[in-house]
């Protein structure tokens, strides 16, 4: 993990947020390389989700909401993670996450009563993971809604809004606009990808928990009968979509929620081999009518869909996919991480599913005199328009392809002086370091080939 973290930041992927004012927990940038691989993996998500969906219209909805969503939504009353205090060190933890550290398991069903008797019962064993201190405060129930405040205070309200602590709200708001101007037949879903907050009580792993991050949520509704077909077939979908985007099988695998929060009817996540351990990496749960219900009752508009052909009236269900795009990067990146022994040095590759590499094609001019660049500029001109391609002229050819490994750029081109004779190139391979020498106008096809 730190190897990983490590090169994140040295190669321009992830950096702390405010890191120059000493940083800001659990929020991070996302780098010049970073955001070309972040836009990648989104796109193959969108592909996947709406594109190749007849089923699946997009969405974008805003992050300010009413904060009576998130009232009918159930998280102002109980979107909650049990927090503990070290009397030590004040240092806030997650009593869960202490417990888990232990091996004890407190679920996300349980009274903040019960995770109390259990952190009770095991106080003894359990350590803050800042100064070791044994003394914690009893456990109380933190809501992770981020609170802001927006608009017209002249009328004296001072009600809060909140940052959503999930995008999937916005879909369900916008249910009857997309079914009046779209008029989709049951079954259709609504994709979304965006930000969404958490005022997490511990951010951890790196950019694994986050207190800002981004969601990709597909929400898929249904006639109540049809719900769990359509929810084995999604399960199967986007586990297909992960083999897909190029993450390996041995790392991934399902986990079934054996006790469900209050809305869901059946539950499991795809968890990943992170580098820590196996962990969620997105959630796939079947949610019933809980979400149109409610913001039924807490709107007053009427949620039910009329079925024609068969003359009938109902609240659909509702079936979601639920994806971090912070953690499928970080999956990316530890599936795709790799080091090797070469002429007795280690060299550190990411060896990236070639669609989603941030740069496909460097080129490399042997030196700086103008002669090869008179032959290397025509080619990033003509590249440019296929791939995306970086021309790097600095230090030397070993630095240049150790940095090109490191961000897992699938192909190299060195221009040297023989081009300036045999009008060709040099194509090297990131994986298997193999040099190719490709005449300069058979380029553009030669690459294609290779990205198909
Ligand atoms: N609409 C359902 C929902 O939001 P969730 O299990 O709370 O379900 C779904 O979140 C996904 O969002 C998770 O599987 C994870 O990938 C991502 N996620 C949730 N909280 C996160 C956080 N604090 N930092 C980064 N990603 C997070």
């Amino acid at each position: 993990m730190e190897k990983i973290v490590s090169l994140a930041k040295r190669r321009g992927f992830v950096f702390a947020s405010s890191e120059i004012y000493g940083g800001l927990g659990g929020v991070y940038d996302y780098g010049p390389m970073g955001v070309e691989l972040l836009n990648n993996i989104k796109a193959q998500w969108w592909q996947k989700m709406v594109r190749e969906r007849e089923d699946i219209v997009g969405l974008d909805s805003a992050i300010f909401m009413s904060p009576k969503i998130w009232v009918a939504s159930g998280h102002v009353a109980g979107f909650s993670d049990p927090l503990v205090e070290c009397r030590t060190c004040h240092t806030r933890s997650r009593a869960d996450h202490l417990l888990e550290d232990i091996g004890v398991q407190a679920d996300e069903k349980m009274s903040v009563e019960e995770v109390n008797g259990i952190f009770s019962a095991n106080k003894e064993k359990i350590k803050c993971p800042k100064c070791g201190g044994k003394d914690f405060t009893e456990v109380k129930l933190f809501n992770l809604l981020v609170k802001s405040n927006l608009g017209d205070f002249s009328s004296g309200n001072n009600d809060p809004v909140y940052l959503r602590g999930e995008t999937c709200q916005g879909i369900y708001v916008n249910y009857k606009n997309v079914l009046d101007s779209m008029h989709p037949k049951l079954p259709f879903g609504i994709a979304q990808i965006g930000k969404a907050f958490r005022n997490e009580i511990t951010a951890r792993q790196f950019i694994f928990r986050t207190r800002e991050f981004e969601q990709m949520e597909m929400q898929y509704f249904t006639a109540p009968e049809e719900d769990m077909n359509e929810y084995d077939k999604l399960k199967e979908y986007r586990f297909a979509a992960l083999l897909e985007l190029g993450i390996k099988e041995e790392n991934l695998k399902w986990h079934k929620h054996e006790n469900l929060v209050f809305y869901a009817k059946e539950a499991y996540d795809i968890e990943y081999k992170f580098p820590f351990g196996w962990a969620e990496l997105e959630g796939v749960h079947a949610r019933g009518n809980y979400d149109l219900t409610q913001h039924g009752k807490g709107s007053g508009e009427n949620f039910e869909y009329f079925d024609q052909q068969k003359d009938r009236r109902f609240i659909p269900h509702i079936i979601e996919s639920s994806a971090g795009v912070g953690r499928l990067f970080l999956a990316v990146l530890s599936d795709a991480y790799d080091e090797e022994e070469v002429d007795g040095e280690i060299r550190s590759v990411l060896r990236l599913p070639k669609h989603l590499a941030p740069v496909k094609v460097a080129i490399l001019p042997l030196s700086k005199k103008e002669e090869l660049s008179a032959i290397a500029r025509p080619i990033f001109d003509t590249l440019k328009k296929h791939f995306v391609v970086s021309y790097d002229e600095t230090q030397s050819i070993g630095k240049r392809y150790r940095r090109q490994d490191e961000i897992g750029t699938p192909y190299c081109i060195t221009v040297d002086f023989e081009s300036l004779n045999d009008k060709a190139v040099t194509v090297r391979d990131r994986d298997t370091m193999k040099q190719e020498r490709i005449a300069i106008e058979k380029l553009p096809e030669y690459l294609k080939g290779k990205f198909e």
